[in-house]
């Protein structure tokens, strides 16, 4: 809490009493809020990173002390254990400090006129190695030409691959992603649409929280950090624009971003 001297100086400031003790009492206010949240970051990092670890841990060790006499396959099994969980662990830091630096305005949005088709069909190269290991098909519709936003078009790339992948991850094979260009006002709007199993409607108000992740049938979670619709709508803000979705069970879900249109657009 506050030295005395602090209090002291507050106290000089403050013109009566009063004023005093409400300084005060938001100082409090923050300081408990502070100190929450700390809290919890710590709980939440302290799981999420010690998870992978053990595994990885886990897996070496019994390499090491059993590896030769280990059953042909299981070695490998082991290895494979190993590689995908510090994949997961380098995942989760990157993320992490993606987010941190952006909730705290140390990454700088390099503003520009972005157009939003050439941007989107990208981010659809980029992933349709993914999408076809699923048989599923990614179809680009522009409803009206030209749409050109103001954005950071690496970040704006980082907001389309992390919806996109989450539209491929949670789409059933053989199915169908729509991504959309339109606009919405004075704004350029694209959307991306699968054909999935929906957002259950107890994490609906949750979904852009950190961490927050639907657990899959067999009470495990599906993979990923849970951190890209963090990381997305921490973007989207600094964009100025808005990101949202609608969902349906089993009827699919359709994330969408609107961001300001640049002057020159035709939207
Ligand atoms: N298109 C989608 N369809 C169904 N669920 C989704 C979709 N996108 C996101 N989700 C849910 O939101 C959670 C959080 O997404 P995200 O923050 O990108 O983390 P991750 O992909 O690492 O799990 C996902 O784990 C999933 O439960
Ligand atoms: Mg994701």
């Amino acid at each position: 809490m506050l030295t005395e001297k602090q209090r002291l100086e507050i106290q000089a400031c403050s013109k009566d009493e009063k004023s005093f003790d409400t300084i005060m009492e938001i100082i409090s206010f923050q300081h408990k809020m502070l100190e929450k949240t700390k809290t919890e970051l710590f709980s939440v990092i302290g799981h999420e990173l010690r998870t992978p670890l053990t595994a990885i841990q886990a897996s070496l060790t019994l390499l090491a002390r059993k590896g030769d006499e280990l059953p042909p396959g299981k070695a490998r099994q082991l290895f494979e254990i190993a590689i995908e969980n510090s994949v997961r662990l380098r995942d989760l830091i990157n993320h992490f400090l993606d987010l941190q630096m952006l909730e705290s305005g140390e990454i700088k949005l390099q503003l520009q006129t972005v157009e939003l088709k050439p941007l989107l069909n990208q981010a659809v190269n980029n992933l349709k190695l993914l999408a076809a290991s699923k048989q599923i098909e990614l179809v680009l519709c522009e409803k009206v030409r030209h749409i050109r936003v103001k954005a950071d078009p690496e970040r704006l790339m980082q907001v389309i691959s992390n919806l996109l992948s989450n539209a491929i991850k949670f789409s059933p094979t053989s199915s169908r992603i729509t991504i959309t260009v339109d606009k919405s006002g004075t704004r350029g709007r694209f959307s991306i649409a699968d054909q999935g199993p929906g957002i259950d409607e107890s994490l609906q108000p949750f979904i852009f929280d950190k961490f927050v992740q639907a657990d899959v049938t067999d009470g495990r979670r599906s993979g990923g950090t849970g951190l890209g619709l963090s990381i997305c709508k921490a973007i989207v803000a600094q964009l100025e624009g808005e990101i949202g979705f609608s969902t349906a069970t089993n009827a699919g879900t359709t994330f969408y971003v609107e961001l300001p249109a640049d002057p020159q657009s035709t939207a």
